[in-house]
């Protein structure tokens, strides 16, 4: 696992960004595993614009996201659609099938779960997979559990993942209290993953993670077992590693 501790926020942004345009470069088809929160919106800012200045060619690419609420649709303002196709897709102007994200709204979540991983199958898996890291260590919304879950499937929301997320909605109740995850199968089986922290407040998780026993507990510490994973951390989630 290689680890890059940047200064700040901004660094850890650009440095991100060279990645993936690299990546792209090289593949224009490249599917992109995609996460949403904070953390990634500077390398989504940046990217959207190396492809308005022409630095980069993102048009062809393909998105599969990590996750989406149970209940919220893409026409709802917090939804993670909506979210990707504000920050990023349509700033890079990508037609909607290459654009993945699970349907919230599925009546029937199960088949959507099974939709949704024979998507990434027929894709050939997911070249370059960007991760966040929760608090409480979850990738995607692979909450802290007695076991990993491979596929993708409905989770509870964790009481701290929701009073996490309360400060996007107009009051903690709003959170909803399920999801749909990819599970580490999918995450685990990307060719490349970039996992980005920033913070202080995700300092313990990432030096769990990344040092720590591999346990569901900490959901990303499974990455240890991963052949190729960079971590591009500020130096406040850092705090914990060195010391
Ligand atoms: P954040 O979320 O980027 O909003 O901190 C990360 C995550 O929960 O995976």
């Amino acid at each position: 696992m290689e680890l890059i501790e940047t200064g700040d926020y901004g660094q850890l942004s650009d440095i991100a960004c060279e990645e993936v345009c690299k990546a792209a470069a090289q593949k224009p088809h490249i599917v992109l595993g995609l996460a949403t929160g904070s953390t990634p919106l500077g390398l989504y800012e940046r990217l959207a614009s190396a492809h308005r200045q022409g630095k980069a060619n993102l048009s062809k690419v393909y998105g599969i996201n990590l996750d989406e609420y149970v209940g919220l649709g893409k026409e709802h303002a917090l939804s993670y659609a909506r979210y990707m196709w504000y920050n990023f897709y349509e700033l890079i102007g990508i037609p909607g099938e290459q654009a993945n994200i699970p349907d919230g709204l599925a009546t029937d979540l199960e088949s959507e779960c099974r939709r949704y991983d024979e998507v990434i199958r027929s894709l050939g898996g997911i070249d370059l997979q960007v991760l966040g890291i929760g608090a409480n260590g979850h990738i995607g919304f692979n909450e802290p559990a007695d076991f990993f879950a491979r596929d993708t499937h409905i989770v509870q929301l964790s009481d701290s993942t929701r009073q996490m997320n309360a400060r996007f909605f107009d009051s903690p109740q709003q959170v909803p209290t399920a999801a749909v995850t990819v599970g580490v199968g999918a995450i685990m089986g990307a060719k490349r993953i970039l996992l980005l922290a920033s913070g202080p407040e995700k300092a313990t998780a990432l030096a769990a993670a990344l040092y720590g026993a591999i346990t569901p507990r900490v959901p990303a510490s499974i990455l240890q077992l991963h052949p190729c994973v960079t971590v591009i951390a500020d130096r406040a989630a850092c705090g914990e590693i060195n010391g």
